[in-house]
Protein backbone atom coordinates (compact mmCIF):
# COMPACT_ATOMS: atom_id res chain seq x y z
CA UNK A 1 0.00 0.00 0.00
CA UNK A 2 1.48 3.11 -1.36
CA UNK A 3 0.97 6.02 1.94
CA UNK A 4 -0.59 9.38 1.72
CA UNK A 5 1.68 11.87 2.20
CA UNK A 6 1.10 14.70 4.35
CA UNK A 7 3.71 17.33 6.00
CA UNK A 8 4.56 20.24 8.60
CA UNK A 9 5.28 23.42 6.59
CA UNK A 10 7.32 26.40 8.33
CA UNK A 11 10.28 28.68 8.11
CA UNK A 12 12.18 27.33 10.48
CA UNK A 13 10.70 24.03 10.26
CA UNK A 14 13.89 22.17 11.85
CA UNK A 15 12.66 21.99 15.28
CA UNK A 16 9.45 20.57 14.35
CA UNK A 17 8.01 17.38 16.25
CA UNK A 18 4.84 17.30 14.33
CA UNK A 19 6.47 13.83 11.93
CA UNK A 20 7.55 12.17 15.31
CA UNK A 21 3.72 12.74 16.41
CA UNK A 22 2.12 11.78 13.30
CA UNK A 23 4.61 8.51 12.61
CA UNK A 24 3.47 7.59 16.58
CA UNK A 25 -0.74 8.31 15.68
CA UNK A 26 -0.44 6.44 11.90
CA UNK A 27 1.41 3.38 13.22
CA UNK A 28 -1.17 3.46 16.09
CA UNK A 29 -4.26 3.60 14.15
CA UNK A 30 -3.20 1.50 11.07
CA UNK A 31 -3.42 4.43 8.51
CA UNK A 32 -0.84 4.40 5.72
CA UNK A 33 0.35 7.94 6.17
CA UNK A 34 3.73 9.41 5.70
CA UNK A 35 4.95 12.63 7.29
CA UNK A 36 7.54 15.07 6.29
CA UNK A 37 8.68 18.66 7.18
CA UNK A 38 8.84 20.94 4.53
CA UNK A 39 10.72 23.93 4.81
CA UNK A 40 8.88 26.75 2.51
CA UNK A 41 11.03 30.08 1.52
CA UNK A 42 10.19 33.27 3.82
CA UNK A 43 8.18 34.63 0.47
CA UNK A 44 7.24 31.27 -1.06
CA UNK A 45 4.78 29.76 0.71
CA UNK A 46 1.96 29.38 -1.66
CA UNK A 47 4.57 27.95 -4.19
CA UNK A 48 6.16 25.22 -1.74
CA UNK A 49 2.40 24.50 -1.21
CA UNK A 50 1.57 24.42 -4.85
CA UNK A 51 4.50 22.06 -5.31
CA UNK A 52 3.64 19.18 -2.77
CA UNK A 53 0.39 19.41 -3.76
CA UNK A 54 1.72 18.59 -7.63
CA UNK A 55 3.69 15.78 -5.95
CA UNK A 56 0.73 13.99 -4.62
CA UNK A 57 0.73 15.59 -1.21
CA UNK A 58 -3.05 15.33 0.91
CA UNK A 59 -2.53 17.89 3.46
CA UNK A 60 -0.14 19.82 5.43
CA UNK A 61 -0.29 21.40 9.10
CA UNK A 62 1.19 25.27 8.81
CA UNK A 63 3.48 26.48 11.74
CA UNK A 64 5.05 30.24 12.29
CA UNK A 65 5.04 32.40 9.76
CA UNK A 66 2.64 30.79 7.23
CA UNK A 67 -0.80 30.49 9.48
CA UNK A 68 -2.07 33.45 8.01
CA UNK A 69 -1.39 33.33 4.40
CA UNK A 70 -2.57 29.70 4.58
CA UNK A 71 -5.99 30.99 5.75
CA UNK A 72 -5.91 33.54 2.69
CA UNK A 73 -5.01 30.46 0.74
CA UNK A 74 -8.13 27.85 1.28
CA UNK A 75 -10.85 27.77 -0.45
CA UNK A 76 -13.22 26.57 1.74
CA UNK A 77 -12.94 27.12 5.74
CA UNK A 78 -14.28 25.66 9.23
CA UNK A 79 -16.06 28.37 11.36
CA UNK A 80 -12.90 27.94 14.01
CA UNK A 81 -10.68 28.75 10.95
CA UNK A 82 -12.93 31.52 10.31
CA UNK A 83 -12.56 32.96 13.54
CA UNK A 84 -8.88 31.87 14.15
CA UNK A 85 -8.10 34.36 11.02
CA UNK A 86 -5.55 31.37 10.97
CA UNK A 87 -4.91 28.18 9.27
CA UNK A 88 -2.64 25.27 10.78
CA UNK A 89 -4.50 22.94 8.86
CA UNK A 90 -4.85 22.20 5.10
CA UNK A 91 -6.40 19.43 3.51
CA UNK A 92 -6.01 19.02 -0.46
CA UNK A 93 -9.65 17.66 -1.43
CA UNK A 94 -10.39 16.78 -5.24
CA UNK A 95 -12.44 20.59 -5.25
CA UNK A 96 -9.88 22.39 -3.65
CA UNK A 97 -8.20 23.37 -0.63
CA UNK A 98 -9.91 23.02 2.91
CA UNK A 99 -8.20 25.03 5.78
CA UNK A 100 -9.07 24.12 9.30
CA UNK A 101 -7.60 25.44 12.90
CA UNK A 102 -7.37 22.81 15.54
CA UNK A 103 -4.72 24.75 18.05
CA UNK A 104 -7.85 25.42 20.21
CA UNK A 105 -9.55 22.45 20.07
CA UNK A 106 -5.86 21.09 20.99
CA UNK A 107 -5.75 23.90 23.99
CA UNK A 108 -9.15 22.63 25.20
CA UNK A 109 -8.51 18.56 24.93
CA UNK A 110 -5.37 19.17 26.79
CA UNK A 111 -7.05 21.31 30.08
CA UNK A 112 -9.41 18.94 30.15
CA UNK A 113 -6.98 16.16 29.89
CA UNK A 114 -5.88 17.88 33.28
CA UNK A 115 -8.76 17.07 34.95
CA UNK A 116 -10.06 20.77 35.03
CA UNK A 117 -13.58 21.23 33.62
CA UNK A 118 -13.48 25.29 32.22
CA UNK A 119 -17.34 25.37 32.48
CA UNK A 120 -18.27 28.10 35.09
CA UNK A 121 -14.63 29.10 35.21
CA UNK A 122 -12.95 32.65 35.59
CA UNK A 123 -9.81 32.09 32.36
CA UNK A 124 -7.45 34.50 31.49
CA UNK A 125 -5.88 34.94 28.75
CA UNK A 126 -2.60 36.78 28.26
CA UNK A 127 -2.26 37.97 24.93
CA UNK A 128 -3.93 38.78 21.71
CA UNK A 129 -1.55 37.76 18.22
CA UNK A 130 -1.48 34.67 16.07
CA UNK A 131 -1.64 32.29 19.15
CA UNK A 132 -4.78 33.87 21.20
CA UNK A 133 -6.82 34.71 18.37
CA UNK A 134 -6.13 30.72 17.37
CA UNK A 135 -7.19 29.75 20.84
CA UNK A 136 -10.07 31.40 21.71
CA UNK A 137 -13.36 30.54 19.56
CA UNK A 138 -12.91 26.84 21.51
CA UNK A 139 -12.24 27.98 24.91
CA UNK A 140 -15.43 29.99 24.35
CA UNK A 141 -17.54 26.48 23.26
CA UNK A 142 -15.99 25.13 26.83
CA UNK A 143 -18.33 27.78 28.81
CA UNK A 144 -16.01 29.45 31.04
CA UNK A 145 -17.82 32.30 33.23
CA UNK A 146 -15.97 34.73 31.75
CA UNK A 147 -12.81 35.01 29.68
CA UNK A 148 -10.44 38.37 30.38
CA UNK A 149 -8.14 39.22 27.27
CA UNK A 150 -5.13 41.25 28.75
CA UNK A 151 -2.42 42.81 26.14
CA UNK A 152 0.19 44.98 26.28
CA UNK A 153 -1.67 46.52 23.30
CA UNK A 154 -4.95 46.87 24.03
CA UNK A 155 -6.86 47.92 20.89
CA UNK A 156 -5.40 44.12 19.79
CA UNK A 157 -7.61 42.50 23.02
CA UNK A 158 -10.54 44.79 21.73
CA UNK A 159 -10.60 43.28 18.48
CA UNK A 160 -10.57 39.54 19.34
CA UNK A 161 -13.44 40.51 21.41
CA UNK A 162 -15.12 42.04 19.23
CA UNK A 163 -14.84 39.37 16.80
CA UNK A 164 -15.80 37.07 18.86
CA UNK A 165 -19.14 38.77 20.10
CA UNK A 166 -21.33 36.29 18.71
CA UNK A 167 -20.25 32.91 19.78
CA UNK A 168 -19.60 34.59 23.24
CA UNK A 169 -23.08 35.29 23.36
CA UNK A 170 -24.60 32.14 22.01
CA UNK A 171 -22.23 30.74 24.82
CA UNK A 172 -23.06 32.90 27.70
CA UNK A 173 -19.67 33.92 28.62
CA UNK A 174 -18.59 37.05 28.99
CA UNK A 175 -15.69 38.68 27.39
CA UNK A 176 -13.16 41.55 28.63
CA UNK A 177 -10.34 43.45 27.29
CA UNK A 178 -7.61 44.86 29.67
CA UNK A 179 -4.51 46.20 29.40
CA UNK A 180 -1.48 43.50 31.25
CA UNK A 181 -1.56 45.98 34.59
CA UNK A 182 -5.45 45.32 34.68
CA UNK A 183 -5.54 42.07 34.33
CA UNK A 184 -8.16 40.50 36.70
CA UNK A 185 -7.02 39.00 40.18
CA UNK A 186 -7.22 35.45 41.80
CA UNK A 187 -8.25 33.36 38.12
CA UNK A 188 -8.88 29.51 37.65
CA UNK A 189 -6.92 29.17 34.69
CA UNK A 190 -4.52 31.13 33.14
CA UNK A 191 -3.22 30.87 29.36
CA UNK A 192 -0.18 32.09 28.87
CA UNK A 193 -0.23 33.16 24.62
CA UNK A 194 2.59 35.67 24.54
CA UNK A 195 5.45 35.72 22.70
CA UNK A 196 7.41 37.42 25.66
CA UNK A 197 9.52 34.69 26.80
CA UNK A 198 11.10 34.07 22.92
CA UNK A 199 12.75 38.35 23.65
CA UNK A 200 14.33 36.95 27.00
CA UNK A 201 11.36 39.34 29.05
CA UNK A 202 9.53 38.50 32.43
CA UNK A 203 6.15 37.01 32.83
CA UNK A 204 3.92 39.85 31.40
CA UNK A 205 1.62 39.99 34.25
CA UNK A 206 1.65 40.42 38.30
CA UNK A 207 1.17 37.27 40.41
CA UNK A 208 -2.03 38.81 41.57
CA UNK A 209 -4.26 36.81 38.47
CA UNK A 210 -2.83 33.69 40.51
CA UNK A 211 -4.25 31.59 43.47
CA UNK A 212 -3.38 28.03 44.88
CA UNK A 213 -4.05 25.74 42.75
CA UNK A 214 -4.62 28.36 39.83
CA UNK A 215 -4.21 26.10 36.42
CA UNK A 216 -1.30 27.98 34.77
CA UNK A 217 -0.95 26.90 31.50
CA UNK A 218 1.95 28.19 28.97
CA UNK A 219 1.61 27.45 24.93
CA UNK A 220 5.03 26.98 24.50
CA UNK A 221 7.29 24.02 25.69
CA UNK A 222 10.51 23.50 26.64
CA UNK A 223 12.84 26.28 27.51
CA UNK A 224 10.41 28.76 26.26
CA UNK A 225 7.88 27.51 29.12
CA UNK A 226 10.47 27.49 31.63
CA UNK A 227 10.29 30.94 32.92
CA UNK A 228 6.46 30.56 33.22
CA UNK A 229 6.13 27.40 34.75
CA UNK A 230 8.46 28.31 37.53
CA UNK A 231 7.06 31.72 37.91
CA UNK A 232 3.40 29.58 38.36
CA UNK A 233 5.29 27.16 40.53
CA UNK A 234 6.84 29.64 43.00
CA UNK A 235 3.00 31.22 43.63
CA UNK A 236 0.92 28.21 44.18
CA UNK A 237 -0.22 27.52 40.59
CA UNK A 238 -0.18 24.60 38.97
CA UNK A 239 2.22 25.04 36.22
CA UNK A 240 1.44 22.93 32.43
CA UNK A 241 3.42 23.54 29.52
CA UNK A 242 2.10 23.63 26.19
CA UNK A 243 3.44 20.36 24.94
CA UNK A 244 -0.31 18.10 25.35
CA UNK A 245 -1.36 20.78 23.12
CA UNK A 246 0.80 20.33 20.99
CA UNK A 247 -0.20 16.56 20.38
CA UNK A 248 -3.71 17.52 21.03
CA UNK A 249 -4.00 20.01 17.98
CA UNK A 250 -2.20 17.23 15.46
CA UNK A 251 -4.66 14.81 16.87
CA UNK A 252 -7.38 16.88 15.57
CA UNK A 253 -5.56 17.50 12.47
CA UNK A 254 -4.98 13.99 11.67
CA UNK A 255 -8.87 13.05 12.12
CA UNK A 256 -9.33 16.17 9.78
CA UNK A 257 -7.40 14.12 6.98
CA UNK A 258 -8.15 10.73 7.67
CA UNK A 259 -11.97 10.58 8.91
CA UNK A 260 -9.78 8.35 12.17
CA UNK A 261 -9.67 9.81 16.03
CA UNK A 262 -5.74 8.51 17.28
CA UNK A 263 -4.88 8.23 20.74
CA UNK A 264 -2.89 11.23 22.51
CA UNK A 265 -1.85 9.97 25.89
CA UNK A 266 0.67 7.26 25.48
CA UNK A 267 1.97 9.56 22.67
CA UNK A 268 2.60 12.53 24.77
CA UNK A 269 3.79 10.19 27.50
CA UNK A 270 6.33 9.16 25.15
CA UNK A 271 6.99 12.09 23.85
CA UNK A 272 7.56 13.68 27.16
CA UNK A 273 10.37 11.43 27.89
CA UNK A 274 12.03 11.81 24.30
CA UNK A 275 12.64 15.44 25.05
CA UNK A 276 13.67 14.61 28.52
CA UNK A 277 16.21 12.34 27.37
P1 LIG B 1 1.98 34.76 17.98
O1 LIG B 1 1.57 34.21 16.66
O2 LIG B 1 3.04 33.94 18.69
O3 LIG B 1 0.82 35.06 18.88
P2 LIG B 1 2.14 37.57 17.52
O4 LIG B 1 0.91 37.56 16.71
O5 LIG B 1 3.30 38.44 17.10
O6 LIG B 1 2.75 36.13 17.67
O7 LIG B 1 1.72 37.95 19.03
C1 LIG B 1 2.65 38.02 20.05
C2 LIG B 1 1.91 38.30 21.37
O8 LIG B 1 2.87 38.39 22.42
C3 LIG B 1 1.16 39.61 21.37
O9 LIG B 1 0.07 39.50 22.26
C4 LIG B 1 2.23 40.56 21.93
O10 LIG B 1 1.71 41.76 22.48
P3 LIG B 1 1.38 43.01 21.49
O11 LIG B 1 0.12 42.63 20.79
O12 LIG B 1 1.23 44.16 22.38
O13 LIG B 1 2.56 43.10 20.55
C5 LIG B 1 2.80 39.68 23.00
N1 LIG B 1 4.15 40.06 23.42
C6 LIG B 1 5.30 39.89 22.73
N2 LIG B 1 6.35 40.32 23.45
C7 LIG B 1 5.85 40.78 24.63
C8 LIG B 1 6.42 41.34 25.81
N3 LIG B 1 7.74 41.53 25.92
N4 LIG B 1 5.60 41.68 26.82
C9 LIG B 1 4.27 41.50 26.72
N5 LIG B 1 3.65 40.97 25.64
C10 LIG B 1 4.44 40.61 24.60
Amino acid sequence: MTADRYCVVGNPVEHSRSPWIHARFAQLTGQAVQYERLLAPIDGFSGAIQAFRAAGGRGCNVTVPFKFEAFALAGRLSERARLAGACNTLRFDADGTYGDNTDGVGLVRDIVSAGIDLAGRRVLLVGAGGAAAGVLGPLIEARPAVIAIANRTVDKARLLVARHADPARTAGVRLDACALGDAPADQDIVVNATASSLGGDAVPVDARVLRPGTLAYDMMYGTAAQGFLDWARAHGAVGRDGLGMLVEQAAESFTVWRGVQPPTAGVLADLRGLLAA
